[in-house]
């Protein structure tokens, strides 16, 4: 079979399945939700699917069961089957950087075999994962001290990006099963208000920091990583040995630069350049969730990743939830273009699940260019916003049901509560699976007017409906059950990335702003007057900084 990458073609608009795509949308943008649930009794059955533990309802979005053909066979012409065997292959499907995209070996069951370069990873995941398991025992136990011999009571996580906001994400939605008397926190931004915060009631003999940076050259983690040495060394008499030795612990794929930092190889977790950011919370990136929820827990989440994995190897495409999922996505992209879509967890344990979507999806699939380097002439990743429910009806929802751009939404639940002596959780589903109800159908001017509404108001009471959605439905929120769920959108993004046949897995759009930073940087401290070679904004908006800041006495 030919290399993944080499199937490029780049003539999405003029294949014949995007043609007749675009020719069906026509038909369905005269259809009606609301007509199209009268004419079929069973379709709230029909386009439903499952995975593991997790229901997936698509009925209510704007297509017919030719919709879901003609996607099925777009998938099929951009080889999606191919893909995601080329993928669990170990074939190089980073093609930017020259990489594979093993995230899958990260949950591989220990007997599993997942090569890259030729070689099994998945003893070296394990070894990882054991170092982890006896370091995290020995922080739940109390057995880790600091370097006075105080129990380490705080962990902060201190990275960004990927190397925060999946240990962020799962730590707060596995709250439930983690040690409260253990403090987790997290530091990502380079800024002092956030660093100050974090440690403004902390005891530094009582905090380990874990430096978490696969390239670690981060330049907001290197910053926070000194600011958080500085902070424990002054009150450890700067005993820089014993600050290191015992308050930092790296998790990184630089050894040279951690050990630069000064933390020892007994101090280091290993991931490897074959996982990317946004993919690796399930390596010792997640080392603050170990922490957090204990090992058996933490391999109760691989578990549910795994059995995702499984599901979108094995499954024929029109069973296949992330698959579908993933046309779903471009379905509503590309044929309907919608440009956002709105992710709305009912559950406040996943208060952090938006935010941790928004670089799974944005950083994967808003590209402009395919595989081959040409620019692509549809539109990829559209934009992933959200908030928990029901907090989103008291805000943004008005324009999900009346604005006039149409916002496909995903809306996620659980069918158990975590906490069954309380109430309030059937009122927390029946909002979810109402609002999908309201999106879907709406409320015409004549049925308010029926129910009385005058002839004024109705129009502004009126809802068109007929606006998409999909429903997660999960049995209960457990280590488990979170790893299915990342793992389906991981999955549906990747198939996503396919379609529109760009490289998933790098993020090169990110390191523009990095470059530009560095001289404007060097401009705003300065001592000396900067040249202010930029352009005419950026030179204004920099003298305005250095006269405000104090840095300017005379310049004009
Ligand atoms: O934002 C770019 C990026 O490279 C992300 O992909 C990554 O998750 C983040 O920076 C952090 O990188 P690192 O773990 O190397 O510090």
């Amino acid at each position: 079979m030919s290399n993944f990458n080499d199937v490029v073609h780049n003539k999405q608009k003029s294949s014949s399945n995007w043609q007749a795509l675009l020719a069906h949308q026509h038909h369905i943008s005269s259809l009606k939700l609301t007509q199209l649930f009268e004419e079929d009794a069973h379709r709230g059955e029909q386009f439903t699917v499952v995975a593991g533990d997790v229901y997936l309802d698509y009925s209510k979005n704007c297509i017919t069961s030719e919709t879901m053909k003609l996607l099925l066979d777009l998938a099929q012409e951009c080889h999606v089957t191919h893909a995601i065997e080329a993928m669990f292959s170990g074939e190089k499907i980073n093609f930017s950087e020259v990489r594979t995209a093993s995230h899958i070996a990260l949950r591989a069951a220990a007997t599993d075999e997942v090569k890259v370069n030729g070689s099994n990873v998945v003893p070296l995941v394990h070894e990882v994962l054991e170092k982890m398991r006896i370091f995290s025992d020995r922080i739940r136990d109390e057995s880790c001290v600091g370097a006075t011999g105080k129990v380490i009571r705080n962990v902060i996580n201190i990275g960004i990006g990927g190397s925060d906001l999946g240990p962020k994400m799962a730590y707060e939605a596995l709250k439930y099963y983690s040690r409260r008397d253990i403090l987790i926190r997290f530091i990502s931004n380079v800024d002092d208000s956030a660093f100050e915060e974090v440690v403004r009631d902390l005891k530094p003999e009582e905090t380990l920091f874990i430096i978490n940076s696969k390239s670690f050259t981060t330049v907001e983690t290197i910053t926070n990583a000194n600011l958080a040495r500085a902070w424990v060394l002054a009150s450890l008499n700067n005993d820089v040995a014993a600050t290191l030795k015992y308050h930092f612990v790296a998790v990184s794929a630089n050894a040279a630069a951690v050990s630069q930092f000064g933390i020892a190889p007994s101090n280091m977790f290993m991931i490897w350049d074959w996982v990317g950011g946004r993919y690796s919370m399930c390596s010792a990136v997640g080392l603050s969730t170990m922490i957090a929820i204990g090992s058996v827990n933490f391999h109760a989440m691989l578990a549910g990743f795994r059995s995702i994995d499984i599901h979108v190897k094995s499954s024929p495409l029109h069973q296949n939830l992330p698959v579908i999922m993933g046309l779903l996505a471009v379905w509503n992209a590309n044929f309907l273009e919608n440009k956002t879509v709105a992710v709305l967890p009912y559950e406040h344990y996943l208060s952090h699940f938006p935010a941790y979507l928004q670089q799974l999806t944005m950083e994967s699939n808003g590209k402009h260019v395919n595989r081959k380097g040409d620019a692509i002439t549809i539109s990829s990743s559209p934009v992933y916003w959200g908030e928990t429910g029901t907090n989103s009806q008291h805000s943004f929802s008005q324009l999900l049901h009346q604005g006039t751009q149409i916002v496909p939404c995903d809306f996620i639940g659980f069918v158990q509560t975590l906490f069954p002596n309380r109430h309030g959780h059937a009122n927390l589903i029946a909002n979810l699976f109402a609002q999908s109800q309201a999106l879907a159908f709406g409320k015409t001017k004549e049925q308010w007017i029926a129910q009385g509404t005058s002839i004024l108001l109705a129009p502004q009471r009126a809802c068109e409906g007929n606006r998409p959605s999909n429903t997660v439905l999960i049995e209960r929120l457990t280590p488990n059950s979170l790893g299915q769920l990342i793992a389906i959108y991981e999955h549906s993004v990747f198939v996503q990335g396919v379609i529109w046949e760009i490289d998933s897995f790098d993020q090169w759009g990110v390191e523009l702003g990095k470059e530009l930073a560095t001289p404007i940087l060097a401009d705003l401290i300065r001592q000396d007057a900067p040249n202010y070679q930029q352009d005419s904004s950026t030179n204004k908006l920099v003298h305005r900084y250095r006269c405000l800041s104090g840095r300017v006495l005379d310049e004009n």
